[in-house]
């Protein structure tokens, strides 16, 4: 008989697809293989999150059609992590009958104890306990982990110290601590030694990050040191903590990319206020203009909250109105969701559903035109790109890659060089948000 298999599903935002990847590097520890299709599995987790009501309700209907795989296999566990998991607890037990475990944002490294426990007791276990402290240990990096990755996550920080009025991550991912420098320093030159070149710096508000003195801007500068790494992205800064240091280290540093992704929300003040955002959209609006003065090239992405219960017409075009100024690259727009233990959960929301559809189409669309308009600006530069990936899309022989300023490039012939390497490419044509380019 061979190895026990693991699937995981993954739903949600980049510190959720890392969170994957590591419980996958501990089950392997534990002597499971991945599996790619659920079909074959031993034990099927669903990495859930609940930032919106949609992917929320995902959950549920993916376990429903995982089901009959349970009658087949009598051994099969299934388990329930991430936001949802944290949210919900023992209630999800109750709702889905077949479920064998939950396991919370906090307790990724118990989940071989979990799994254990399932299997002895015959029974379901949760475990969503909060780690909010100092003691709070990251999952550490297995040297022996086999990824063949050229770009990578490193979490630098847990949790969120804001309560802005919509958002039910700070109920879900606990209070903010920061991880030690050392054991991020460490993890990235052993991520370097394994061939990875591009690493993502991940965090709540990743920029708030402070441990023992050292504040984001001087954890950059560290990182910029380190032999092997040739990029450093990081996901996703807040305006209250994008000081003069941090964008003067983002400008300065050479391995430091050219792109931010820099929530928005909103681009009323009124709404910002009531969103408790703890910025003006001037401040936000005068920190873009510092970055692009210092890194013309810069390219800027965003997210935006369409029709927050209080947002009027005249809010909703102020919102338009700095979408034309920054002129963003790309925007994930999404319309409110009222989420449970959020300050505004009960609050009236007036505005019909037919309106705030209306409003977010309209985002959506002056959104592609300037993201067209963007692209075409590109169009016969010469832009740095880390090929990453072979055969993507239709065409097989194709490759692709990121450019510094995160445009996905595809390239037809790469010739000598080979996946992992870093090229210069001439951009020859682009759609909305990738490019084409040739390699000189
Ligand atoms: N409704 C709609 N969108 C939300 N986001 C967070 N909470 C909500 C909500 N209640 C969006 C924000 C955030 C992104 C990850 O999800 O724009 O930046
Ligand atoms: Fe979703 Fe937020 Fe959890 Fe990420 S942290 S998975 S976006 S709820």
């Amino acid at each position: 008989m061979g190895n026990k298999k693991i699937h995981i599903i993954t739903f949600g935002c980049q510190m959720n697809v890392h969170d994957t990847e590591r419980m996958r590097m501990i089950m392997k520890q534990e002597g499971y293989d991945w599996s790619e299709s659920p079909d074959d599995a031993d034990l099927i987790l669903l990495n859930t999150c609940s930032v919106r009501e949609g992917p929320e309700n995902k959950v549920h209907s993916q376990l429903g059609r995982l089901k009959p795989l349970k009658e087949k296999n009598k051994e099969l566990l299934f388990g329930v992590t991430g936001c949802v998991a944290q949210q919900k607890g023992k209630e999800l037990l109750k709702q889905i009958s077949y479920l064998d475990l939950v396991v919370g944002t906090d307790a990724i490294a118990s989940l071989p104890n979990v799994v254990k426990k399932v299997k002895e007791t015959g029974k379901p276990v949760v475990q969503t306990e909060f780690q909010d402290n100092s003691e709070y240990e990251f999952v550490e990096l297995d040297i022996n982990y086999n990824f063949s990755k050229f770009s990578d996550f490193v979490t630098i920080m847990k949790g969120c110290n804001k309560r802005c009025s919509y958002c039910i991550v700070p109920y879900v991912r606990g209070r903010e601590v920061s991880r030690p420098v050392e054991d991020i320093l460490k993890e990235i030159e052993m991520m370097a030694q394994k061939g990875v070149k591009e690493i993502t710096l991940l965090g709540q508000t990743v920029n708030s990050y402070r441990y023992q003195g050292i504040d984001f801007a001087s954890l950059l500068y560290k990182i910029n040191d380190i032999n092997g790494i040739e990029r450093v992205r990081f996901t996703s800064p807040h305006p209250k903590y994008f000081t003069e240091p941090v964008m003067d280290a983002i400008a300065e540093l050479d391995k430091v990319m050219e792109h931010i992704h820099y929530p928005l929300q909103s681009g009323s003040n009124e709404v910002l206020k009531h969103m408790r955002r703890q910025y003006s959209a001037e401040l936000y609006l005068s920190q873009i203009a510092y970055m692009k003065k210092k890194m013309p090239q810069l390219e800027i992405t965003t997210d935006i909250i369409v029709g927050y219960p209080t947002e009027t017409d005249a809010d909703f075009e102020e919102t338009l109105k700095i979408m034309k100024e920054v002129e963003f690259d790309n925007s994930f727009s999404f319309l409110y969701s009222p989420r449970p233990m959020t300050a505004i959960y009960d609050l009236d929301d007036p505005i019909p559903e037919e309106e705030k559809k209306e409003r977010l189409h309209k985002l959506k669309e002056l959104q592609e035109e300037i993201s067209i308009s963007r692209t075409s600006k590109l169009i016969g530069s010469i832009q740095e790109v880390l090929i990453e990936d072979e055969g993507d899309g239709r065409n097989k022989n194709q490759f692709s890659g990121r450019s510094r300023g995160n445009r996905k490039v595809f390239i037809d012939d790469i010739g000598e060089y080979k996946l992992g390497d870093i090229v210069k490419v001439k951009v020859i044509s682009g759609s909305v948000h990738a490019l084409k380019g040739e390699i000189i």
